[in-house]
């Protein structure tokens, strides 16, 4: 009978231990007991990036990279992105169920009516210099979200993390296209309660002089999917910053400002505003292969491809593609979707990219429906993080109700000098 366990032997002292197997992973902390002499403090395991350490036991999402499977509680996500709404996905994130009719009025309800922030977040948005990225903007004004909730630090408090997620989720869509219109210097455009979720965003970043702005229901529905796509994706960089930081027991809106930090990055959220950038700087077809040939001697990444996780097909990606056509219906064909298909045509036969599977990721074609919708490209992040935010938020309060987390806190192996006596100034060399 074949054991759950893993045998050790340490070959500096002979000793053979054995180590409980449970779900797939050892415990890094019973190789503590693993010791050469009496005065070590037991063996560390060394994971610089966590290519190999799960920091949490979680029931929100599944990823298999290899198949290019994507659930959200067990559901698929194209049945999702098919048959669920933003909101509603949002609410299964959260509670780990759908909800019935009742519970979804309700929720959504409660999202509407926490919409508008407060005019003092307008004027600290106001002091931003005119071309401000929006991203930066956006992080700053969830951290000082933290000011004006200041109740949102009682964690442990069942009804103020339900406030707080309502309002992090309902001032998102806010906060970003504020700080977008202050960036094109229009007047802020208040939140709409008659209209859904992303038709009240499209109304706030884009109504100009009508008195009520009426979302397209193509565009309207297309950016639904987009945030259900980007509504969570298990311990990404931004989520471990979400639960770091929350781990610290730092209210919600400061841990959230965090999360939005670390997914700015060009690796990783920021990466859907350089795809634009770099399909702009192809310009054309004929330039493509130019390209893929500087990306092969490693002068310039290719920007959309490749994922820690999936080294297959992104299923977000496959789903994006098809939202493009539809929105191209409407708002007429971005031309750098020609470049964008060529290129993961080349690159998908090319053994640069076939021997380290690498595929198109979500923000390969997100950034080009975003464009063709109006989106300036340095909102591209932003839009990635409303749509992140439930994940955040649902991933934020599983590691606060989960009895084995604590305060996180990396070990490391120190690489420095041993100690040695203060030298004075003057006898420095
Ligand atoms: N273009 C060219 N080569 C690449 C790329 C790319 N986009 N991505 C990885 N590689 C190469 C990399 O140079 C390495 O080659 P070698 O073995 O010869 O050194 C190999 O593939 C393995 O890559 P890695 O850097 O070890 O992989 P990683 O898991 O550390 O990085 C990644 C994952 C997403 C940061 C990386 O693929 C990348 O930088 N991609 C471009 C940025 C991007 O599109 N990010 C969005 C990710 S999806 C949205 C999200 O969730 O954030």
């Amino acid at each position: 009978m074949p054991k759950d366990s893993l045998s050790i032997t340490d070959n500096r002292t002979g000793r053979t231990y054995e180590l409980p197997i449970q779900d797939g992973a050892i415990r890094a902390a019973d190789l503590r007991q693993i010791k050469a002499g009496a005065d070590d403090f037991g063996l560390l395991s060394y994971d610089p990036a966590f290519m190999n350490t799960a920091s949490c036991r979680s029931a929100i999402t599944y990823i298999d990279g290899d198949r290019g499977i994507l659930r959200y509680r067990g559901y698929p996500i194209d049945q999702l992105a098919e048959h669920s709404t933003f909101l509603e996905t949002a609410y299964l994130l959260l509670h780990g169920e759908l909800p019935s009719a009742q519970a979804l009025d309700d929720w959504e309800y409660g999202v509407t009516h926490h919409t508008i922030i407060h005019e003092n977040i307008k004027k600290f948005i106001d002091g931003f210099h005119y071309d401000a990225h929006p991203m930066g903007v956006f992080v700053s004004a969830v951290a000082g979200l933290s000011t004006f909730y200041p109740e949102a630090k009682r964690i442990e408090d069942e009804t103020s993390r339900k406030n707080q997620i309502f309002r992090l989720i309902a001032k998102t869509p806010t906060l970003a296209a504020f700080a977008y219109r202050h960036r094109v210097g229009m007047p802020y455009a208040y939140p709409d309660n008659d209209l859904s979720y992303t038709g009240n965003f499209l109304n706030m970043m884009f109504k100009a002089t009508e008195v009520k702005y009426a979302p397209h229901p193509v565009l309207e529905r297309a950016i639904d999917v987009l945030f259900i796509l980007h509504a969570d994706h298990e311990q990404n960089c931004s989520t471990s910053a979400m639960r770091g930081v929350g781990s610290s027991h730092a209210d919600p809106y400061s841990a959230m400002a965090a999360a939005a930090a670390a997914l700015y990055g060009p690796l990783h959220g920021g990466a859907n505003e350089q795809v634009l950038r770099m399909l702009r700087e192809i310009g054309s077809l004929a330039n493509i292969p130019a390209y893929i040939q500087r990306v092969k001697q490693g002068e310039v990444k290719l920007m959309g491809f490749g994922h820690r996780i999936y080294k297959n097909y992104d299923p977000r990606a496959k789903i994006i593609k098809l939202t493009a056509d539809q929105v191209f219906d409407v708002t007429g064909k971005n031309p750098l979707i020609d470049i964008a298909l060529e290129l993961e045509r080349i690159a998908l036969q090319d053994d640069y990219f076939v021997s380290r599977k690498l595929y198109p990721n979500v923000d390969f074609y997100s950034g080009i429906i975003y464009e063709a919708m109006r989106f300036p490209v340095d909102m591209f992040p932003v839009l990635f993080a409303i749509g992140r935010t439930p994940g955040w938020l649902a991933q934020w309060q599983e590691m606060l109700l989960d009895k084995e987390q604590k305060i996180a806190r990396p070990r490391q192996v120190y690489t420095g000098s041993p100690v040695r006596d203060y030298v004075p100034i003057e006898k420095r060399t």
